[in-house]
């Protein structure tokens, strides 16, 4: 999974609509809420889940924090930086919550879990902390906030909560989120998730296909499946490669994407199943995190260089023009230079279309946090600059050998700048920008031969 914010907004795209934007879905009723959100794309699915849960209370939603009687902010605790930005957030519009008594403030999401005692000290205008187990308590919650102000807590993990019957408010557009798994049992060394959301667990399939049947009947023809480890995905009622069997049965459902995938869970049978359905993605989003067996060993990570590799010849067997993406960690505590060489020959050798790259940072209560950080700030940074650098010129390179294909491209919407000029994406996840004519539609499958790239993005012609 990668964060929403920064990486995933390509620079010089952010005029065209993405697919993090849930419609406000607005009844009856004159409350408004706020909400940002921060993190993952599953911190964007649980706030399309309390929108609706709110929208059920009467509630809609506004953009001013302002004109809210109902300020939410959403947060991710996955790296230092990412507390510190809803921190800054937080502080900066805690004064509506001062100005008006009936205003009340809550924050959601991964630093509820994590960082309780800071968000309190820090911003004492809090009134509601709700963990990503609990937002069903919610209504509850504001029932008995009605008439006075209080602090109110729902936290830790519910190993049984997977929101079953409940589903998120439809996307904007016509690519939709929708949380298949919550948790994780890894133990992945430098991660804060699995505190942040408890122990992994499946939603039933019959609840995802049905709300995956609800959103195609909204207009919506492409699904990204959430989880941690979502590949591991297995319910009392189907194994991941049975959803995405029941998924392709659904009519009008284009597309089947999924994030984020373990590399250990992509099986045989799977990676089988996989290219024998025609609505799932030939672009698959592996998380190597490092190219060094023994960074990865430290990590636990639980494959070797050697078996990320073989998972990816695995797929490619299957799935001979599949495109990967992946997330990698530079600076780990005791890599060396040699480790850190190591990560950028394995992206030589696999050379991702994309790749969200990160610094590492120390996550108190991880199992890193204790190991002794080797290697400083700049260093750190130099060998970020460095894998970014690799990565770029590997992203020109994979996008330019696409230059001459026919590609179907889905289409998410027109440019605000150019009303003509329209964004869309092929199965590989490649943005590319048409002129699809005037009858053109969000959602819509158009061939188009490709005649460019601009930076990151293709162009093309409707062939
Ligand atoms: N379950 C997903 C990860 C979610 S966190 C997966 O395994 O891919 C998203 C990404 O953030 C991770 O893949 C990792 O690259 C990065 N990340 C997590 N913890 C980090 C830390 N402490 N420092 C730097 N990057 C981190
Ligand atoms: Fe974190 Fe590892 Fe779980 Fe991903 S698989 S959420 S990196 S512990
Ligand atoms: Fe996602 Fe951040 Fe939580 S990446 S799972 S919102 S810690």
């Amino acid at each position: 999974m990668f964060p929403l914010s920064g990486a995933f907004r390509t620079p010089g795209v952010a005029t065209f609509p993405g697919v993090d934007n849930f419609e406000n879905p607005s009844r009856s009723g004159d409350k408004r809420y706020f909400l940002e959100t921060y993190g993952c794309q599953m911190n964007e699915y649980d706030s399309a889940l309390v929108a609706e849960l709110l929208a059920e209370r009467g509630y809609s939603r506004t953009e001013d924090p302002g004109g809210a009687d109902l300020i939410l902010v959403n947060t991710c605790s996955v790296r230092e930086k990412a507390e510190e930005t809803a921190l800054e957030k937080l502080r900066s519009i805690a004064h509506h919550r001062r100005r008006n008594p009936s205003v009340r403030m809550g924050v959601l999401g991964c630093m509820a879990e994590n960082r309780r005692e800071s968000i309190l000290e820090r911003i004492p205008e809090v009134d509601i902390l709700l963990g990503p187990d609990h937002y069903d308590r919610l209504g509850q919650v504001l029932d008995e906030h009605a008439p006075v102000r209080k602090l109110t807590t729902a936290l830790g993990p519910d190993i049984a909560q997977t929101y079953e019957g409940l589903f998120a408010a439809p996307p904007a557009g016509t690519t939709a989120f929708v949380a298949v798994q919550r948790g994780c049992d890894m133990k992945c060394s430098y991660c804060i998730v699995p505190t942040t959301r408890g122990p992994e667990r499946s939603r039933p399939l019959r609840d995802v296909v049905e709300e995956t049947r609800r959103l195609v009947h909204k207009g919506v023809v492409e699904v990204m499946l959430l989880g941690q480890t979502v590949n591991a995905y297995s319910a009392d009622d189907g194994t991941f490669a049975e959803l995405l069997v029941a998924l392709d049965k659904i009519p009008g459902l284009r597309r089947v994407r999924f994030m984020s995938p373990h590399p250990r869970y992509f099986t045989e049978p799977l990676c089988r199943t996989m290219a024998g359905l025609p609505t799932v993605c030939r672009h698959i989003h592996i998380p190597l995190q490092s190219g060094s067996s023994r960074v990865l060993r430290s990590m636990r990570r639980q494959y070797s260089r050697d078996q990320f590799l073989r998972i990816v010849e695995r797929l490619r067997t299957h799935m001979p023009d599949v495109s990967f993406t992946t997330d990698i960690i530079a600076g780990y505590p005791g890599e060396t230079e040699a480790e850190h060489r190591e990560t950028l020959s394995l992206m030589e050798e696999v050379k991702f279309d994309t790749a969200y790259m990160f610094a590492y940072s120390p996550r108190p209560g991880t199992l890193s946090a204790d190991m002794q950080e080797t290697i400083s700030e700049p260093e750190k940074q130099a060998r970020l600059a460095e894998i970014i650098e690799l990565q770029r010129k590997h992203t020109y390179e994979r996008l330019d050998s696409c230059v001459g294909n026919v590609e179907e491209i889905l289409l998410e919407g027109a440019s605000r700048r150019n009303g003509e000029e329209w964004i869309g994406k092929t199965t590989h996840f490649r943005k590319v920008v048409v002129h699809p004519g005037s009858d053109a539609k969000p959602g819509q499958i158009l061939r188009a031969r490709i005649t460019a790239r601009r930076g990151q993005i293709l162009w093309g012609e409707i062939a």
